[in-house]
């Protein structure tokens, strides 16, 4: 069957060039062109989508209101917004429904990519429970402000690493963290990283954006309004994860984007924590007593007082933030890999067996229920006579780590 969308501008011009330049979709996209936002309404009426991308600004009724509308009158279909304002931060605020943000004039191969990633990412951007959780959100926690600059520089044409590394350079705390983080003996580098260049050169891109996020996340949380939550060792235990995650990946000769993803998704696979703790503090205390009184774990405490977890929140905000869909969906299920269907290696049995390695291996406080390894899946995955490889490599990892920092 073929994917429906539908396009909303006021402008035919932009409408017509959205038709020719999506001529060779045909044979999988069936498109319709509404200009303006009744006119689109009255198709979704006719017959739902399965994408809906709408622009910002129109006279009449704008695209905050009409992808309000839609979400109602079409609850199933990923919603993308176009904007002229580039802040995708303040987009993403006020147009509360949009699972995508594009800035405005785009490339067709970025929209495709956007439609592409909205599409694999609809498990997570369309289930209501995780819905409900973000919906009380009173506001979106917003990205640091580099990882946001760098992903507009990234939308622009393709920038030079010495650009990327003169953004990152600019924020001097940032850049700190960062070489603070990639020095330290437990990420593994051969070598002293001395600046924000030679950071962006070595790592790439995509874990300097990885790093800015995550310490970015870290940083902000107020540990005054949350002092049940020790940040210090949920961050430790999420790089840690990261980096564990990547020694499993190579273990298997997996290829280096898929390296670089089970890192990245290593290192942010619990930031649902710190957002469901900051914005709920009350529930989420109610969720770590629980789980200290033995009543559960922490995935089970949290869906009985949320309703989902912190795996499938974090996974939602990170789609939102434009994270790679391969990172989301390993987020998303890393205490469920289960309800994954791919069977073999990939970042989310990485992150799953990480995860719990992690916790085995660096013990922060007894007593606390650790996740365990979802034997069925390991065995469904073909994998499960790998365990013993990647617990000594692990092992080897967390020991180099404990070594250099002791002498
Ligand atoms: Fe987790
Ligand atoms: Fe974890």
């Amino acid at each position: 069957m073929k994917t429906r969308i539908l396009f909303v501008d006021d402008e035919p011009n932009v409408l017509s060039a959205l038709r020719r330049m999506f001529h060779d979709m045909r044979g999988e996209w069936e498109m319709a062109f509404a200009t303006d936002g009744p006119s689109g309404l009255a198709m979704i009426a006719e017959q739902p989508f399965d994408v809906v991308v709408a622009d910002m600004r129109m006279p009449g009724m704008d695209g905050a209101t009409f992808l309000r509308e839609a979400q109602t009158a079409n609850p199933g279909a990923i919603r993308i917004v176009l904007s002229g304002h580039s802040d995708r931060d303040m987009v993403l605020q006020t147009v509360r429904p949009a699972h995508q943000f594009l800035p405005k004039p785009c490339q067709p191969a970025e929209l495709k990519a956007v439609i592409a990633r909205g599409l694999a990412l609809r498990e997570v951007f369309l289930d209501e429970r995780v819905k409900n959780v973000v919906a009380k959100l009173d506001r979106l926690p917003t990205v640091p402000r580099l990882y946001a600059a760098l992903l507009d520089a990234l939308s622009r044409e393709e920038p030079s690493m010495r650009e990327v590394a003169g953004l990152v350079a600019q924020d001097v705390g940032m850049s700190a963290g960062i070489l603070k983080l990639v020095n330290s003996a437990f990420f593994g580098l051969r070598t002293h990283v001395a600046s924000p260049v030679h950071a962006v050169n070595l790592l790439g891109l995509e874990i300097v954006k990885a790093l800015v996020l995550g310490i970015g996340l870290f940083d902000r949380f107020d540990k005054e309004s949350f002092r049940d939550f020790d940040l210090e060792k949920l961050w430790g235990h999420s790089f840690g994860t990261g980096r564990l995650a990547r020694e499993i990946a190579e273990v298997e000769g997996a290829a280096s984007a898929v390296r670089e993803h089970c890192y990245i998704a290593g290192l942010l696979h619990d930031v649902g924590k710190l957002v469901m703790a900051t914005n709920f503090p009350g529930a989420y205390r109610e969720v770590i007593t629980a789980c200290q009184e033995g009543a559960g774990t922490i995935l089970e405490m949290e869906q009985r007082v949320f309703g989902a977890s912190h795996a499938e929140v974090g996974a939602y905000l990170l789609g939102l933030w434009g994270v790679e869909d391969a990172v989301v969906r390993a987020v998303y299920l890393h205490h469920e890999p289960g309800r994954d269907r791919h069977a073999g290696f990939s970042p989310l049995l990485a992150v799953h067996v990480a995860n719990r390695l992690e916790h085995e291996l660096v013990v922060i406080h007894r007593g606390y229920a650790i996740n365990s390894l979802d034997e069925l899946y390991l065995a469904a995955s073909g994998l499960s006579d790998r365990l013993p490889a990647w617990r000594e490599a692990c092992a080897a990892v967390v020991d180099r780590g404990a070594d250099t920092q002791e002498a």
